[in-house]
């Protein structure tokens, strides 16, 4: 498949106006993309679970104009707000996925968004904003087109958000999400996130993530920076290598829930995005010293009690506490006894997995 499979031929219907709202998941990789290739196409494959709480809901308002514009026509609202400055962001999405999209110039849109988490905190929000944005652009394609399979719609709604910001590929379905061309996995593809597709033992289904607000600061390295320090990154290669056999090694602790190498592989991901950027030109710590405390911590508990409590970190100082339903009370207790005050003004957010944008 190349990306000519998304480019649509004639549309049987002309639609004049309509609306439709997504609500759109985050999510949290387990092995990280870090790295990528013009279009947004990944350097190496990743995974990650599906969130349920942390998500944004976007209300899509299209209405035909009498030509066809030579610019895109936008109003953008965010939490009820009119948000000029959100703007470029949305331009730029729209000027990449218009080949995808040839409608885009012939609607005026409205677009009203809001996120379930606070917008300062630290929690990034292009996953699932990219995603509620795509989802609504391909119910309106579907509208103009109504034989549109269900899967051809899901793929190609991974596709566009992939174009927005590449970890929104993997928010559109739930619950464990690949995205990248890895040799174990049939039909994954750098072009669209796709469900993963082989056999999950129960341990893993109901997973929680407590994610624990370190620091609600804007991000210091935007991620299209990061990315691009991992061109001429003098330890890329073996990294991307890397990511190949970790994903290779959690297909067999996925079937067999082996809590143990999960827990080993999740937080060798963590610590090795980290390291990457700690080891780029220019490089950077996003760390701050209570992410390592709160680390510190899960791993002496862990050899305390043996239990099955893990960590993983995206690119910021915020810890995701990752833990199986089994010992959700036990874990719980000592997020709330040991780890919360670690957090900026005690603040964390208790997420699960979850199953995928909804349509509302
Ligand atoms: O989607 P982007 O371009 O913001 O990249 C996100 C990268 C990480 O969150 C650090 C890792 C990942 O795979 O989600």
């Amino acid at each position: 498949m190349t990306e000519k499979y998304f480019i649509p031929s004639e549309y049987q219907n002309q639609i004049e106006k309509g609306e439709v709202t997504w609500k759109s998941p985050s999510n949290i990789a387990l092995i990280k993309y870090w790295g990528k290739e013009a279009n947004q196409i990944p350097a190496n494959p990743s995974i990650s679970f599906t969130l349920n709480a942390c998500a944004t809901t976007t209300n899509l308002k299209f209405t035909r104009r009498k030509e066809r514009g030579t610019e895109f026509s936008i109003d953008l609202f965010f939490e009820g707000k009119r948000k000029e400055d959100f703007k470029p962001k949305i331009i730029t999405f729209l000027e990449r996925v218009e080949e995808y999209l040839p409608f885009l110039k012939q609607y005026h849109f409205i677009i009203e968004t809001s996120n379930s988490f606070p917008h300062s905190s630290g929690i990034a929000s292009s996953a699932s904003g990219l995603s509620a944005l795509a989802l609504g652009l391909m119910s309106l394609e579907k509208e103009l087109n109504p034989k549109m399979t269900e899967e051809f719609f899901v793929k190609k709604a991974s596709f566009l958000a992939r174009l927005g910001s590449g970890s929104a590929a993997r928010s559109i379905e739930g619950d464990l999400v690949e995205w990248g061309a890895h040799n174990g996995i049939e039909n994954s593809s750098n072009l669209h996130a796709i469900k993963y597709p082989y056999a999950v033992h129960s341990v893993f289904k109901k997973y929680h993530d407590t994610i624990l607000l370190v620091d609600k600061g804007q991000k210091e390295v935007s991620s299209t920076v990061g990315h691009n320090l991992m061109h001429g990154h003098p330890f890329s290669q073996q990294r991307f290598k890397q990511a190949h056999g970790n994903l290779t090694k959690l297909k067999g602790v996925f079937e067999k829930g082996d809590l143990k190498t999960f827990i080993e592989i999740v937080e060798s991901e963590a610590l090795t995005l980290h390291a990457m950027m700690m080891t780029s030109l220019p490089y950077f710590v996003l760390m701050k010293p209570n992410t390592l405390e709160i680390i510190n911590k899960i791993w002496e508990f862990r050899k305390k009690t043996n239990s099955n409590v893990c960590f993983t970190l995206d690119a910021g100082a915020n810890v995701h506490v990752l833990y199986p339903e089994s010992e959700k009370d036990v874990i719980f207790q000592f997020i709330k006894d040991e780890l919360v005050a670690f957090c900026q003004n005690g603040q964390y957010i208790c997420d699960r997995i979850g199953f995928g944008a909804k349509k509302m």
